[in-house]
């Protein structure tokens, strides 16, 4: 059977009572995309798309798409979280996701588009390459095509950024998976991987959208693969600035290829509006402008303040945190001289926490905290787990924030996790404690999870590093909780 019929017929199936396929939006190489309701107890949550993967590696693949999970940025998809399940008998990771409104191939199928929506487009891809390239370690896409594209609100996202290898500490590495015909680079041919490789494909990407076809006289892939190593890819004549951004994605050698971030800078330098920029650009380039307006803005929020004061008290404006002692800071007396005190299921050791399995550590200044002078590291001796129970309304979503970093003392193990759970629903998050990161500079990362209430009280709980027995694990600082709806 092949995987459209498959994927087809997969429909009206559901995932754990929770995911119900409704309609097969698509399939391609990895596995078929749906639309599907989430649903609690008979209660229609939101819409959401599911990605069903087949997979001959699920360990190493759930690894990546649960990796996929903790990225964040305006110009990737959201994926919420993923997980392993069996239809029709046959085992599937899935990947659940934002519901995009459409793709840059279905948009291309429409006819060109404006000039001023193409500086749009490709400046929301760039920023979207920029965060991947940026990352440790760092991700390369390798499937850069308008199937990937996807439009959700006002802003163009990446998809598909999970299922494909992430790039261990070199430049480069080699591969035999390759990308879309069409779209892959000359040494992609080789198996070498370098961010380069999906600056490549983007140069491709924007004559395909300028001039509505790729830039090849042939469909044969073989052809293709003649013509792309041998250099002979006709560029056809493009506006400025994309003459000269194509011109600088489309150099044969990787290495002298142009950088997300310098084609970002291309693209602002002659641009009045800003719009969705990375900060630090914007911010350069208006360094006098934001000079000139700030005794103009500290005036209106004086006057805003004073209305919201004048309002009254029972205002409240600030969502509500739920969770009590986020930051760890009462607790127990700990140790001067180890600034730890090891806590196990026993002990009542840090206020409105509950030490859910054997153990964890309560550090005081004994690295840096990314809020007060406290934080944990849920591997004690081992992977430990804690837990506060709060009042949620059954069928409203709620938002967790907290900080992440990893005991840095043992670079062993560098793949450090937290689970975060409310009974079933769970959430995978990874930190990795290479790159320089020491007691002084933990570089704290701030991780959003969303769940939906399933009693009048929830239960939320934070497990350190599972499979590590070590006493390195995750490090824990700053948990919040706010009522969504
Ligand atoms: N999050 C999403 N929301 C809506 N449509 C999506 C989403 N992800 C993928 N799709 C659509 O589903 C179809 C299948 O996607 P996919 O399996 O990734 O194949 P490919 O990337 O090869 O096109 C594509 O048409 C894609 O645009
Ligand atoms: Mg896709």
């Amino acid at each position: 059977m092949n995987n459209q019929l498959l994927f087809k017929m997969l429909e009206g199936q559901n995932i754990d009572n929770k995911y119900y396929l409704k309609k097969l939006l698509g399939s391609g190489g990895f596995g078929g995309v749906y639309l599907a309701d989430e649903v609690v107890k008979d209660r229609l949550i939101r819409t959401v798309a599911i990605k069903l993967i087949i997979t001959d590696n699920p360990d190493k693949q759930l690894d990546e798409l649960i990796f996929s999970t903790t990225l964040e940025h305006p110009n990737l998809i959201n994926c919420y979280t993923c997980g392993e399940c069996e239809l029709n008998n046959i085992e599937f990771l899935y990947l659940l996701m934002e519901k995009a409104d459409y793709s840059l191939e279905d948009e291309l199928k429409k006819g060109k588009l404006s000039e001023e929506k193409v500086k749009q487009l490709v400046l929301d891809i760039a920023n979207g390459l920029d965060y991947l390239h940026s990352q440790q370690p760092v991700i390369v896409h390798r499937d850069l095509k308008p199937g990937n594209i996807l439009r959700v609100g006002d802003k163009w996202k990446i998809s598909d950024f999970g299922l494909v290898r992430s790039l261990k500490n070199t430049a480069t590495q080699t591969t035999t998976i390759m990308g879309s015909m069409g779209y892959a680079p000359s040494e992609a041919y080789e198996g070498t991987i370098s961010t380069a490789w999906d600056i490549w494909s983007l140069g491709i990407l924007i004559i395909e959208i300028l001039t509505g076809k790729l830039p090849f006289e042939t469909n044969d892939s073989e052809h293709i693969r003649k013509l792309v190593i041998n250099d002979k890819i006709t560029i056809p004549s493009l506006e400025y600035p994309f003459n000269k951004i194509v011109r600088e994605c489309l150099i044969k050698d990787y290495q002298n290829r142009i950088s997300a971030r310098e084609i970002i800078k291309m693209l602002i330098k002659d641009q009045e509006k800003l719009i969705n920029i990375n900060p630090e650009y914007q911010f350069s380039k208006y360094i006098p402008l934001i000079n000139l307006n700030i005794s103009i803005l500290s005036f209106l929020i004086l006057i805003g303040l004073s209305i919201y004061n004048y309002r009254g008290n029972n205002l409240d404006k600030t969502p509500k945190n739920l969770i009590k002692n986020g930051s760890f800071e009462e607790g127990v007396e700990i140790n001067k001289d180890t600034k730890f005190n090891g806590l196990n299921t026993k002990s009542q050791g840090i206020t409105n926490w509950e030490i859910k399995t054997d153990d964890i550590d309560y550090k005081e200044n004994f690295w840096q905290n990314s809020d007060g002078n406290r934080s944990l590291d849920l591997n004690g001796g081992k992977a430990g787990a804690i837990s506060q129970t709060f009042p949620t309304k059954i069928g409203d979503r709620y938002l967790v924030q907290f900080d992440m970093a990893g005991n840095p003392d043992n670079q062993e193990i560098p793949i450090r996790k937290i689970i975060v759970s409310t009974g079933e629903q769970q959430g995978h998050f990874v930190f990795d404690i290479r790159g320089g990161k020491t007691r002084e500079n933990m570089q704290w990362q701030t991780f959003k999870w969303e769940f939906i209430a399933e009693d009048s009280m929830t239960t939320l709980t934070f497990s350190g590093s599972s499979g590590n027995t070590s006493a390195y694990g995750a490090t824990l600082d700053n948990v919040r909780v706010f009522h969504l709806k």
